[in-house]
């Protein structure tokens, strides 16, 4: 079943390749769709194709530079074509839940910074609505609790209580950012723009994993074809 979900991975990310044109500037998602997406671009690149990219953690960094593809800053490249990404959950408006990586926060980062984003996915991220994925909310590590305790409001305000976890229990685990994260078990999102407008004005949470507004298009593969959602 793993070696069959890789395939997919790699099938939806063959579609995402095809977007990609000479000179793009790209962002490169994260996670184990992502890197199948970095592994095809680099064989591009090494064929002969010209882009320039940005990553969006220091694991896509290391890997892209193993493959010599040209990596910048977002700085140095503030506005990018195209980010390919994988996503945790996709709904049927393109909306996502991401983070399950840790990298929620330079992924969001970059896919403001993109004028498109493709999400690539295999058919089991697909879903009816958002939620069953716990929903990652990165913190600062000072103020905690406190912090936590504004979250939990926040979700109860908006009837939907959940349970949370901070990732890593004892050891937590630490983003690139220097953040910790939260992961909020909501079972089902009712309405995902509100709670993202919820959870963004509490002081200490950096950045959560909804991405409301920022996917074109969706590559979902599964066993039989690949679906095109959007676009
Ligand atoms: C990384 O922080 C995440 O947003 C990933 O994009 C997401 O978790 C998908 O990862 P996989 O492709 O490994 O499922």
């Amino acid at each position: 079943a793993n070696q069959d979900s890789e395939r997919l991975k790699r099938e939806a990310a063959r579609r995402a390749l095809d977007l990609v044109e000479p000179g793009m500037r790209l962002g490169l998602g994260t996670g184990t769709t992502a890197r199948h997406f970095v592994d095809l671009l680099g064989e591009k690149v090494a064929q002969g194709l010209k882009v320039r990219c940005v990553a969006t953690s220091e694991a896509t960094l290391a890997q892209a530079k193993g493959l010599n593809i040209p990596m910048t800053t977002l700085d140095d490249m503030p506005e990018l074509d195209l980010t390919v990404d994988g996503a945790d959950e996709v709904d049927p408006e393109l909306r996502l839940i991401k983070g399950g990586g840790g990298a929620l926060l330079r992924e969001k980062i970059v896919a403001a910074a993109s004028l498109s984003m493709a999400v690539i996915a295999d058919a089991s991220k697909a879903v009816a609505r958002l939620g069953a994925f716990p929903l990652p909310v990165e913190v600062v590590p000072f103020g905690l609790v406190s912090t936590r305790r504004h979250i939990e409001k926040a979700l109860e305000g908006l009837g939907a209580p959940g349970e949370l976890v901070l990732r890593g229990g004892p050891k937590p685990f630490v983003t690139d950012g220097g953040h910790f994260i939260l992961d909020c078990r909501l079972g089902a999102i009712a309405d995902p723009e509100r709670l993202a407008a919820a959870l963004s004005v509490i002081p200490g949470v950096v950045e959560h994993g909804l991405f409301i507004g920022y996917a074109r298009v969706a590559f979902i593969a599964g066993a039989d074809a690949v679906r095109t959602l959007g676009r």
